[in-house]
């Protein structure tokens, strides 16, 4: 008798912890039967019945409308209940953790709604998105309040050598020509100092890969699309313009896959040759029409990447058409 109501009472204990938990759960005995089940769980899965109606019914019979939770179980029961976890599984305008784990009577499924989280990722991914144009801006502006002043006074003295050329002595002529060539000097120091400030300082520190490591990593960490980064680079570091050149590039592509394409994927790769380095960044997303993009709405962002490949010499390729991805190869000679 005492033994009866010790079960009952863990059971009530059970039942009540099941119904309070934070999220989802449903407890499945060994014929695949819903034993336990929460308001949480009905309503974060859309089932088709209050809790209590539930009891007893077969699990199978009740996720038909949630596919990937469907077949998860089904593999599950074939492979003689293992723990599953579906992360971030997408359903019913949500985001969903769905984990299961085996227990001796059976089986328990929690759900939890993640959404919230996602959501804080994709504003994280956007700040960063955000953080880079602002980044170009402040590049346009440097260059343009730093370098450029300092280019038209040089000007100014050229022009004023050349109209006086021929009533300047000697002493006076080499004097001007020693005040331009020590503003050149400054203006390479400040170019200089512009391009390493500008420079991330992972990319100075540590070059190429470590860097587009870097950049790949925090896109990955967002999860709404996976980045994948391939390279065979065997040179420990390659001249310091063509490292800043192939990160903004890459930068831009990939923030062009996230911005545009829809793709779930975006594969970039970066092959050393003896003579040169390939650039390719390929997305499995929607595509574009090139000829009515450059009518309609031209931006900068490929119009910089194609002017940085041609200030190297380079060539870049961009291959794509509606519903086939986009594919970018740039190649940039290598000087030995
Ligand atoms: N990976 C891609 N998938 C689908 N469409 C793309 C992709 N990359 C570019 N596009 C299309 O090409 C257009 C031009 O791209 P571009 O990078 O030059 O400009 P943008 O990204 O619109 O603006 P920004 O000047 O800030 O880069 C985009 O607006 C978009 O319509
Ligand atoms: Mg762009």
């Amino acid at each position: 008798m005492k033994q009866k109501i010790h079960n009952d009472s863990t059971k009530n204990l059970l039942s009540s912890v099941v119904k309070n938990a934070p999220y989802g759960m449903i407890a499945i005995d060994n014929f695949d039967q819903i034993v336990l089940v929460n308001d949480q769980a009905v309503s974060l899965l859309k089932l088709d019945a209050k809790p209590n109606e539930l009891n007893e019914l077969v699990i199978f019979d009740q996720i038909k409308h949630i596919e990937q939770l469907h077949l998860k179980l089904n593999q599950i029961v074939e492979n003689q209940y293992r723990d599953f976890n579906l992360e971030a599984l997408p359903f019913d305008d949500k985001f969903l953790n769905i984990r299961g784990r085996k227990i001796v009577e059976g089986y328990i499924v929690t759900i939890e709604d993640i959404t919230r989280d996602k959501e804080m990722e994709m504003v994280a991914l956007n700040s960063m998105l955000e953080g880079q144009e602002l980044e170009r801006t402040r590049i346009a502006k440097e260059i343009h309040d730093g370098i450029g002043p300092s280019l038209s006074t040089i000007r100014l003295l050229l022009e004023n050598l050349s109209s006086e050329n021929n009533r300047l002595d000697n002493a006076k002529f080499s004097g001007q020509v020693s005040e331009i060539l020590d503003m050149i000097d400054s203006l390479t120091g400040d170019i200089r100092d512009i391009s390493h400030q500008l420079m991330p300082k992972i990319l100075l520190d540590f070059g190429i890969i470590p860097a587009l490591e870097n950049l790949v990593n925090r896109i990955n960490r967002a999860e709404r699309i996976k980045i994948i980064l391939f390279h065979s680079i065997l040179s420990d570091r390659f001249p310091e313009l063509i490292e800043l050149g192939l990160y903004r590039i890459c930068q831009e592509l990939i923030n062009n896959s996230v911005k545009h394409s829809s793709a779930t994927e975006v594969q970039v790769q970066l092959i050393e040759h003896p003579e040169s380095l390939i650039l390719m960044v390929e997305d499995n997303g929607k595509g574009f029409d090139k000829t009515s993009v450059m009518k309609e709405n031209p931006g900068v962002g490929l119009i910089n990447v194609e002017s940085r490949t041609n200030a190297f010499g380079g060539n870049f390729i961009l291959d794509t058409a509606i519903s086939k991805g986009v594919t970018a190869t740039i190649e940039i000679p290598l000087e030995k």
